[in-house]
């Protein structure tokens, strides 16, 4: 793969009446961790041992996978070192649009949100979708409407604003030539984040100890994306994929690659049609066929075992429970 590393923590509960797995990516930052002052590092790192408690707290007391991937990827949403929910990266027009998917891995039930712009947490919305519409996708506007009929909690669009990711935005307009939006100075002596834009998404897949598979992404984009532009991460298939006799899947990384791809689904179509192990399809489908195409990005999975994998290579930074 070509130069992307993941921030991943996960967990597993192996007990008599349990076997339970989780994963959660929190896209880059820790990428950069040699060059991260020890404090920010260390608020990464507790950001993402936050969300892996709360999904774990739900795993571990017999709740549901979707439950617990719900609640680890809501506190990523509200941590603004992560480009999803608060802390979401900006379009070229100043604004954040978020996506965000959610998926049954017992019933292929799917729920996706794009261009979202007041709802909180738009993952919670995605679920909304999938068990409270007839439908499985909702943009924009009416994505919101919908998440305010249903009493999802609606916040003003600055409620999403970072000084840093505003000062990543005032770059990436520079380096493209493009004007940069009203609203320069809103970032005051904020730092840009250091990270690539294109691999802020959080996600998080999970098993829960009846079996049921489950998988769930939240991003903001890429920063300085245009045309109300929509990634992979709420493409059902692409950037978020589960089904129970494969493997939930989620990604990170340059969305129009994924989506060209159907890169979460190839991953489950080579283990249930392959019969390749998990971290083999993994590898196949991000060192294999993404980096083959040009793309960028990694991905988390569990499979219908429990097993938890994650794409590799040296760029990887891994931090699991026991190591963190
Ligand atoms: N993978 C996130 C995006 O491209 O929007």
């Amino acid at each position: 793969m070509t130069g992307h590393r993941q921030a991943l923590v996960g967990d597993r509960g192996l007990g008599k009446d349990s076997d339970w797995s989780i994963v959660l990516h929190g896209g880059a930052g820790v990428a950069e961790h040699k060059d991260m002052p020890p404090e920010r590092e260390a608020a990464f790192r507790a950001g993402m041992a936050a969300g892996l408690d709360a999904g774990v707290a739900v795993l571990a007391a017999g709740g549901p996978a979707l439950d617990a991937i719900q609640a680890a990827v809501e506190v990523l949403e509200d941590d603004p070192l992560f480009n999803a929910g608060r802390g979401a990266a900006f379009t070229a027009d100043g604004a954040n649009e978020l996506d965000a998917a959610i998926m049954d891995g017992s019933t292929l039930a799917a729920g996706a949100v794009g261009g979202v712009t007041r709802t909180r947490h738009p993952i919670a919305l995605a679920r909304a979708v999938m068990e409270r519409s007839p439908h499985v996708m909702l943009v924009g506007q009416g994505a919101d409407g919908f998440a305010a009929s249903m009493g999802l909690e609606q916040v003003e669009p600055s409620f999403f604003f970072t000084g840093s990711r505003w000062r990543a935005l005032e770059a990436e307009l520079e380096a493209l030539g493009l004007p940069v939006p009203p609203g320069a100075g809103r970032a005051g002596a904020a730092q840009p984040e250091p990270d690539d834009h294109r691999f802020g998404t959080v996600g998080a897949v999970a098993r829960d100890s009846n079996g049921r598979l489950a998988a769930a992404t939240s991003t903001g984009g890429m920063t300085a994306k245009r045309w109300g532009r929509v990634g992979d991460s709420p493409i059902i298939g692409a950037g978020t994929y589960a089904a129970d006799d494969a493997c939930a899947c989620s990604g990170t990384g340059s969305g129009e690659y994924f989506i060209r791809l159907t890169l979460a689904r190839e991953v489950a179509v080579l283990v249930k049609y392959k019969g390749l192990s998990l971290q083999a399809a993994v590898d196949e489908a991000i060192q294999g066929q993404l980096t083959a195409l040009g793309g960028d990005g990694g991905v988390i999975a569990v499979g219908a075992g429990g097993e938890m994998a994650a794409s590799s290579g040296e760029r990887l930074v891994a931090i699991f429970k026991d190591e963190a």
